[in-house]
């Protein structure tokens, strides 16, 4: 609260699920809403997730930093750096530049240089040993046999949802269910292996290598991109695992739709459906008739959720007829137990498979293999 602006510095599962956190829950435009709509929550931002010049130039640009020390609260900001290993170069890079720029602000010896930089990382490795040397007062762990992709729900995610004021206890508690339904329900009414069988089913007795996580709006895209990684990285080995891709519909109806629909019959369409709005619902407007050039009149007072809901039947009933499969993920409305219940249902679908497919879903060693050749070229 006493922050007006909050950076997450990570990358790959280090930064994804909290991203995915941040877009399903908070309002779509959130940094640009005056402080008290946001709720005195801080404007959140996200990067050390590449080595862009210009994307970095860009938010350490913005943010107040040396020659500002009469900051007023306005111009408070503090970060988190979330990285495993403690050695990732891209969100090293990233720490020393925003860090670098935060204790201009506030003086390097401050105590707010320390308090508003929160590292989270495994009990070992060069951010450990930098945060015990900077003498920060708060470092979250990462439990050890917890890959970054499956750390969501850890201090990972926690921390950026909390600094948010997402109601955490709902979405570990969504999580915990869809363990228990894991564990207890029968096929057929088991999201976790219903998912799983037909994934699978599909990928080796119908050759769908693509898996396709079809998001119907637009708030679930960084779930998907979460869900893209955590597929790809843990099952993408011995020359095995689907392709995962993600897509917004209605919006890549107009794009992709075309290969979907035609294309080669390789694809596994799985939608995922939020049932409820959150936000009040609006109604196609009438206009006068001289300006019903659009013909929109025909359906003046229809709810948006009546139009999605008959794209989604459209799209899903032309596939149908053209012998193309979907599976469907329904959640009634999109809240931090619902997100509680995705991320986890994902996470033990992709262990299990890996089970099923005799592959070991944790653990990335091909992503060494660039890092140990970007290293060398860089004389590291
Ligand atoms: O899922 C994973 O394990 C990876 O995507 C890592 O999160 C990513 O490579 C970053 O690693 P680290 O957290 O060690 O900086």
């Amino acid at each position: 609260a006493e922050l007006d602006r909050f950076v997450v510095l990570g990358i790959g599962g280090s930064y994804m699920g909290a991203r995915a956190l941040f877009e399903a829950l908070r309002h779509r435009w959130h940094n640009e809403l005056p402080r008290a709509a946001r709720g005195g929550v801080p404007r959140l931002y996200f990067e050390g997730n590449n080595v862009d010049n210009d994307t970095l130039a860009q938010l350490v640009g913005m943010l107040p930093g040396e020659g500002e020390p009469n900051a007023t609260p306005e111009d408070r900001w503090g970060l988190t750096v979330i990285s495993k290993s403690g050695g990732t170069l891209e969100t090293s890079v990233a720490f020393r530049l925003f860090r670098r720029t935060l204790e201009g602000l506030y003086g390097a010896d401050s105590d707010e240089a320390r308090k508003f930089v929160v590292p989270i990382t495994g009990e070992t490795g060069r951010l450990r040993e930098l945060s015990k040397s900077k003498g920060y007062p708060a470092v979250f762990p990462i439990p050890d046999g917890v890959g970054g992709r499956f750390s969501v729900l850890t201090a990972v995610g926690l921390l950026p949802a909390a600094v948010l004021g997402l109601d955490l206890r709902a979405l570990l508690a969504g999580a915990a269910d869809a363990t228990d339904d894991f564990f207890s329900a029968e096929p057929g009414a088991n999201p976790t292996l219903d998912y799983t069988a037909v994934a699978h089913v599909a990928e080796v007795e119908h050759g769908m290598h693509t898996r396709i996580l079809c998001t119907w709006g637009n708030r679930l895209e960084a779930l998907g991109l979460w869900y893209d990684q955590l597929l790809a990285e843990s099952l993408g080995k011995h020359e095995q695992g689907a392709l995962p891709l993600t897509v917004v519909n209605t919006r890549d109806l107009h794009s992709r739709g075309q290969q979907h629909q035609e294309g080669r019959r390789d694809k596994l369409v799985t939608n995922l459906v939020v049932e409820r709005p959150s936000e009040d619902v609006l109604t196609i407007p009438e206009a006068p008739a001289e300006l019903d050039q659009d013909e929109l009149n025909a359906l003046a007072g229809t709810p948006l959720p009546t139009v999605m809901d008959a794209a989604i039947r459209g799209t899903n009933q032309a596939y149908a007829e053209d012998d193309r499969p979907t599976a469907d993920f329904v959640v009634p409305t999109l809240d931090e137990y619902a997100m509680g219940q995705l991320f986890q249902t994902l996470m033990l679908a992709t262990v299990v498979e890996g089970r099923l497919v005799g592959t070991n879903p944790y653990g990335q060693p091909g992503v060494e293999a660039y890092k140990t050749n970007m290293n060398a070229i860089l004389g590291r």
